[in-house]
């Protein structure tokens, strides 16, 4: 008798109104069969979809169903990941799950896959913009995790240290520090001493203008994901991918965008190969790594 392999299931959990069709797209560019797409997912609902994917089909087949949380909210992603986590735990039977609310871990890891290139991140002292949304939060994250000293910059410092609360829960001992972004006038204070800047606000915000960089002697390595107009940091070309530019390697959106997508694909295709993997910043980081 012919044995078929079980088909390539993914199910899409979005706390959106709408599935990410950005996602959705990726899903299928990655080998995905079957994409089954959920939008506003709640975290009251994720019991019975999470139980529709791990209780039927056998066990070695599971590693063909995964489970992909995405939408604009990180922290409730993060949610609905911990309950996941706790269905597997009390069900013992389980699929792999991957969290990417907003493109924030695939951009994020390929933000620091790019500085990687140029720098030692676990020595430097880096400078996250807009450090409050869920790339930035996320690229501090993998960032503190090589033992970089990071700062997390926004223009409300409490934002901010509640991030540094949060990393330092998930990483004792962390190297993070708060600091306002408040005013133009912040600006030289926190990046001087800084090696690395990644510029991760809303797009079309300036956050880092050129007159500020103008004074600066310690940037090495500068990124930026802002594609929209007028750029994050100012001077950067959103095409530049390793272009140096007053001493420093500078990235634009686009430039860090082909190693993200590369990142996204290889991610879901990983799920894959096991019902059992959790891909979050760190896992996702490792796979940047591995590229
Ligand atoms: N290249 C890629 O492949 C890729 C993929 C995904 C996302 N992105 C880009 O990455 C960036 C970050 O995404 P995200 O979703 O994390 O961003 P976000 O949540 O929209 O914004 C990040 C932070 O920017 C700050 N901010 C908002 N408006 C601002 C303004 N007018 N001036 C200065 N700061 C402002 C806010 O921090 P505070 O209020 O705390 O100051 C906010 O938390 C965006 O530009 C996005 O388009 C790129």
């Amino acid at each position: 008798m012919h044995i078929m392999e079980k088909s390539k299931i993914l199910i899409q959990l979005d706390t959106d109104a709408q599935p990410s069709v950005f996602d959705r797209v990726v899903a299928i560019d990655s080998g995905v069969d079957q994409l089954f797409s959920y939008g506003n997912v709640k975290p009251e609902q994720v019991e019975a979809l999470v139980h529709g994917a791990i209780f039927t089909r056998s066990p070695a087949d599971l590693k063909n169903t995964a489970i992909f949380i995405g939408g604009s909210d990180i922290t409730i992603g993060e949610q609905i990941l911990g309950i996941i986590r706790g269905i597997f735990k009390n069900t013992g039977m389980s699929v792999s799950v991957m969290l990417d609310s907003n493109g924030s871990n695939t951009t994020a890891a390929a933000a620091v896959r790019a500085a990687v290139r140029h720098t030692d991140v676990a020595s430097s002292h880096a400078l996250i913009l807009g450090g409050t949304g869920p790339v930035g939060q996320r690229a501090a994250l993998i960032l503190a995790r090589t033992g970089a000293h990071v700062r997390i910059g926004s223009r409300q410092i409490p934002r901010a240290e509640a991030i540094c609360q949060a990393i330092r829960s998930k990483i004792p001992g962390a190297n993070v520090e708060a600091v306002s972004t408040a005013s133009s006038a912040d600006g030289p204070k926190v990046l001087e001493g800084r090696d690395l800047v990644i510029a991760a606000g809303a797009a079309g915000a300036v956050l880092l203008p050129q007159k500020i960089r103008a004074t600066n002697q310690s940037l090495r390595v500068a990124i930026d994901l802002n594609a929209v107009p007028p750029v994050g940091i100012e001077g950067i070309e959103i095409f530049d991918k390793a272009v140096t530019r007053d001493n420093t390697v500078c990235y634009g959106a686009i430039g860090v965008g082909g190693t993200k997508m590369k990142i996204h694909r290889a991610a879901i295709a990983k799920m894959f190969e096991s019902n059992d993997q959790i891909l979050d910043a760190e896992e996702i980081y490792d796979i940047a790594l591995r590229l």
